[in-house]
């Protein structure tokens, strides 16, 4: 079946697609999901490496099942050849990776990791989550939005807690889209001011609003709800348990839990797991009809789908 054409060469930040693309690739990804066996032959003798520094569990088993549905034949490398770059130069293991692979898909430590892959591979990239951007992760949670209101453009969203790799994905999707974007974390946990002025250009571009705040009362009216883990993989600054306890004492008052959606009128709640239990998001919120954490684990392996497709087609 022919595909369309998103005109992609890799899949590394969420700034480097444009509107029309994103809007394409949450499109692919509800069709693949609805008609999956349409695709079934999309990777057929195509070989995709997935790369992991870092534990995963969603990202890991939903692009392997997920190429296995697309005919394709996924490879899991993880640390057995000692930490990227240490035994050989990244820029060797990416060239010998498009020996063989059409693909390769990589969650590492540092962004420069990812973009040093890209350079160097003859094969498109997807970052699998780095320290700076969770991209795969974002454009699941826009299929799942998609899903849960009728008109994206409409969404207000907010993400309460630690500024991290997946608020900066979706800040600057959101802000891409035109999805009106609150990030309400505690002082000093905020994102970077580069990042923020890149979200906040891309905001002014589609004409959506973008508010940084680290007031929770503040927060407004929203539809949706989105927390993550107040301490996230290779956060090093918190290393020793004292600081780890001024951090969680930090930000309970930024808990996600029934009062705030109530306070808010969000309908849904929204966390990319693993989620820490009555820490960022209450047991009972999570545990709720209107969490939409599976649902969006689903869309996972739907939304990574379109990725490869799109890749794999231009
Ligand atoms: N912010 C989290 C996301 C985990 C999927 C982390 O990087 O650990």
């Amino acid at each position: 079946m022919s595909q369309p054409t998103i005109s992609i060469s890799n899949f590394l930040a969420d700034d480097q697609l444009n509107k029309a693309q994103l809007l394409a690739l949450i499109e692919l990804a509800k069709k693949i999901k609805q008609t999956p066996a349409d695709f079934n032959n999309a990777l057929s003798g195509k070989s995709v490496v997935m790369l992991f520094e870092k534990p995963s569990l969603r990202t890991h088993v939903s692009f392997d099942i997920g190429i296995n549905k697309l005919g394709g034949h996924a490879l899991y490398l993880g640390q057995q050849n000692g930490k990227l770059g240490e035994r050989e130069r990244i820029s060797d293991y990416a060239k010998n990776l498009s020996c063989w692979a059409d693909i390769i898909v990589a969650r590492v430590f540092k962004n420069s990791a990812i973009e040093a892959l890209a350079q160097h591979a003859s094969v498109p990239v997807v970052n699998a989550l780095c320290d700076i951007y969770h991209p795969c992760q974002a454009l699941a949670d826009f299929v799942t939005l998609s899903e849960n209101f009728v008109d994206l453009s409409s969404v207000k969203l907010a993400y309460v807690g630690d500024s991290n790799n997946v608020s900066n994905s979706l800040m600057i999707m959101a802000s891409i889209l035109g999805v009106d974007f609150t990030l309400v974390c505690p002082e000093g946990f905020g994102p970077e001011a580069l990042i923020f002025n890149k979200a906040k250009s891309f905001a002014q571009g589609s004409g959506s609003t973008l508010i940084l705040t680290d007031k929770v009362e503040e927060i407004g009216q929203q539809d949706a709800i989105y927390t993550d883990t107040w301490i996230s993989m290779g956060d090093e600054s918190l290393s020793d348990k004292n600081k780890i306890k001024d951090v969680l004492a930090k930000f309970y008052p930024y808990q996600v839990n029934h009062q705030m959606m109530t306070d808010t009128g969000a309908s849904i709640v929204m966390h990319c797991q693993p989620a820490h239990l009555d820490e960022e998001i209450t047991t009972e919120l999570f545990d709720s009809d209107m969490c939409v954490a599976f649902q969006a684990a689903e869309n996972r392996m739907w939304a990574q789908n379109a990725v490869l497709v799109a890749l794999l087609a231009d």
